[in-house]
C-alpha cells in the first residue's frame, strides 16, 4: 500500500514528508493505522546525526498508538480493530529475560531491530527500488506501520490514543522507574532530578507508590509547576549546591530513593550523592552521551547506597503498558498536562523545533 511518512533522508536535514510504500504484514506481524504519535528526544538525537548507531534513510518515530488493520499468518494475540501502543522494547514472552521477573530486556529481536529491520531481517518499507529501514523497529512518523506482534501492546479500546501514545516511551519509563525498578515503598522520601516526560512520570510513579515526600529538581519553574501537578511535595531549582540542599531537607541523610531523568552525568552523580546512606537507591533513567562516564566516589557505595539503571522503566511492554493505561483510565495518572502541542504529520519539523526549544513536554502528531 501507499502511505505518507516523514523520512529522515540525511542527518542534520529536516525530515521530508512524502509517499512511501508499505508491504503487507508477514508471519507474526500486524499492520497498524497510527492515530497519534509523540515526538521524543531519541528521534531528534538520531536525526541530528550524533547517535553513532543511527542510519538513514529511515522513517523515524517510536511513540505510536493506533488501530490494528490487518494481521499476518500465525498472529495469536491481536485482531483487526484492536487498539495498540507501539513498543521499541518488545516482550516475546519466551526468552530467558521475558521469563524472569527481574528484567524487561527481551532478547528476541534486538539485533535486527537495532539495525532497522523487522525480525526476519528484511523491511516492509520502500520507496521505488530503495528499501527504507524501520527506526527502533517502530517507524511511527507515518500513517501506518508494520510491526511484530511481540512489539505491540493491546490496550483498553476506550483509552484516547493521543494520551495512550505517551505510554510508548517517556511516561512509562518514568512511572516504571519508580514502580518497577526502585519499587518505592509507602511513606518514603523521593527525589526526582529532571521534570521532562521521564521525570514527571517518575514523580507520578512515586505518588502512586505512596511516597510521603517527593522533591522534584529542575532548572525551569514551569516544569516544576507541572511536577507539583503530578504529586511533587517540594520543588527546587537544580545547580551545584543541590546535594547540600537536599541533605539539609532530609535531616542530613538524603532520600530513600533518587531518580535521574536528565541524561546529564553530573546530575547522575548528584542523584547518587543525594541518596540516603545505609539504603538509598539511585535509579538512573537518563541516557548519557556516548563515551561519557558516571563518576562515583566508592565510599558512597560502601556506606550502603545503591545504583540501578532502568530501561523503559523495567516495564515488560505487552503486560505492563496496558496495566498503566488502565490506571490512567481509572483517573490515577493525569496525562493531559503532558500534551503541549498537537500537530499534523506535515508539521513534524516544527515539532522538532518545539522539542529543541523545550516548549512544553510533548508534541503529539495527530493523523487525520
Ligand atoms: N531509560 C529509558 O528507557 C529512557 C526512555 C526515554 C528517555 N530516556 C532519557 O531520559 C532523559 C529524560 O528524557 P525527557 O524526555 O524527560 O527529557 P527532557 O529534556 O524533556 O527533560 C530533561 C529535564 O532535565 C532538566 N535538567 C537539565 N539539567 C538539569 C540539572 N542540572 N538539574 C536538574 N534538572 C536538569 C531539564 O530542565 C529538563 O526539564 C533523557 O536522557 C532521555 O534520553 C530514557
Ligand atoms: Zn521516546
Ligand atoms: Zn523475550
Amino acid at each position: 500500500m501507499k502511505m505518507r511518512a516523514a523520512v529522515l533522508e540525511e542527518f542534520r536535514e529536516p525530515l521530508v514528508v512524502q509517499e512511501v510504500e508499505l508491504d503487507d504484514p508477514g508471519p507474526g506481524e500486524a499492520l497498524v493505522r497510527l492515530v497519534a504519535c509523540g515526538i521524543c528526544h531519541t528521534d531528534l538525537y538520531t536525526a541530528s546525526g550524533v547517535d553513532p548507531s543511527g542510519y538513514a534513510p529511515t522513517v523515524l518515530g517510536h511513540e505510536g498508538a493506533g488501530v490494528v488493520e490487518a494481521v499476518g499468518e500465525g498472529v495469536q494475540g491481536l485482531a483487526v480493530g484492536d487498539h495498540v501502543v507501539t513498543l521499541f522494547s518488545p516482550q516475546c514472552g519466551e526468552c530467558v529475560h521475558c521469563m524472569d521477573p527481574r528484567t524487561n530486556l527481551c532478547l528476541a529481536i534486538r539485533e535486527q531491530q537495532n539495525r532497522g529491520f523487522l525480525p526476519d531481517g528484511t523491511t516492509r518499507l520502500a520507496r521505488g527500488d530503495e528499501r527504507l529501514r524501520h527506526f527502533m523497529g517502530t517507524s511511527t512518523f507515518a500513517e501506518y506501520t508494520v510491526m511484530p506482534e511481540i512489539a505491540l501492546a493491546k490496550i483498553d479500546p476506550e483509552a484516547p490514543l493521543d494520551a495512550a501514545c505517551l505510554f510508548a516511551c517517556g511516561l512509562s519509563t518514568g512511572l516504571g522507574a519508580a514502580m518497577n525498578t526502585a519499587k518505592v515503598q509507602p511513606g518514603t522520601t523521593c527525589v526526582v532530578f529532571g521534570a521532562g516526560m521521564v521525570g514527571l512520570g517518575a514523580v507520578a510513579g512515586c505518588r502512586l507508590q505512596g511516597a510521603e515526600r517527593i522533591i522534584c529538581v529542575d532548572l525551569a519553574d514551569e516544569r516544576l509547576e507541572l511536577a507539583r501537578g503530578q504529586g511533587a511535595t517540594d520543588t527546587m531549582i537544580g545547580g551545584e549546591r543541590i546535594v547540600e540542599r537536599i541533605l539539609e531537607e532530609t535531616d542530613g541523610f538524603g532520600a530513600d530513593y533518587t531518580f535521574e531523568a536528565t541524561g546529564n552525568v553530573n546530575v547522575m552523580r548528584q542523584a547518587v550523592e543525594s541518596a540516603r546512606m545505609a539504603w538509598g537507591l539511585c535509579t538512573v533513567a537518563g541516557v548519557a552521551g556516548k563515551g561519557e562516564t558516571l563518576d562515583v566516589v566508592p565510599r558512597f557505595l560502601i556506606t550502603g547506597r545503591r545504583i540501578a539503571g532502568s530501561s523503559f522503566g523495567g516495564v515488560k511492554g505487552r503486560d505492563g503498558v496496558p496495566a498503566l493505561v488502565d490506571r490512567f483510565m481509572a483517573g490515577e495518572i493525569d496525562v493531559e498536562p503532558f500534551i503541549s502541542h498537537r500537530l499534523p504529520l506535515d508539521d513534524i519539523n516544527h515539532g522538532f523545533e518545539l522539542l529543541e526549544a523545550q516548549a512544553g513536554i510533548r508534541s503529539v502528531i495527530e493523523f487525520g
